[in-house]
């Protein structure tokens, strides 16, 4: 009874030896208020060197252009996605990713735009339709 229980442990341990990107939390839920800027770094554990992407709701890149909004920057730690002025159509489901030469973890933001009105929140389905495209 104890053998996989001790496997899966030392099986977690060798994980998290082996330099492969992770995310502590491996999740987010993080609420914006609307009109404000924004900073939302997202950062990784695991050997450097680091690659980071941040995907948005509909799992495009954002990019670094800051005539858009939200764009990315380096941040000291990590890889910032910056929100300009926060805006209702901004709520939803967005991931950042963190590559290395072992491989690649995602983790998931549940953005929420606190308005005058009330919060606006997606509705997620993580379980069903986010995870096919965020793992
Ligand atoms: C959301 O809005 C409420 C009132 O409108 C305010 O009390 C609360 O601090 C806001 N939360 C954030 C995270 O801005
Ligand atoms: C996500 O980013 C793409 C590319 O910039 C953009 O066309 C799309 O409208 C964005 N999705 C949402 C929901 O804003």
């Amino acid at each position: 009874m104890c053998v996989p229980l001790f496997l899966a442990i030392l099986i977690s341990s060798v994980a998290a030896q082996s330099g492969h990107p992770e995310f502590d939390p491996p999740f987010e839920e993080i609420v914006l208020q609307e009109g404000s800027l924004q900073n939302i770094e997202c950062v990784a554990k695991g050997e450097l060197p680091l690659v980071y992407k941040w995907y948005n709701q509909s799992d495009a890149e954002v990019t670094s252009d800051a005539n858009r909004d939200p764009f990315t920057r380096p941040s000291e730690n990590g890889f910032s996605l910056i929100f300009a002025e926060v805006k209702r159509s901004h709520a939803g489901l967005y991931s950042c990713s963190a590559t290395n030469k072992y491989g690649t973890a995602s983790k998931p933001y549940d953005i929420t735009v606190n308005t005058t009105s009330g919060k606006v929140r997606i509705s997620l389905c993580l379980l069903t339709s986010g995870a096919g495209q965020i793992i």
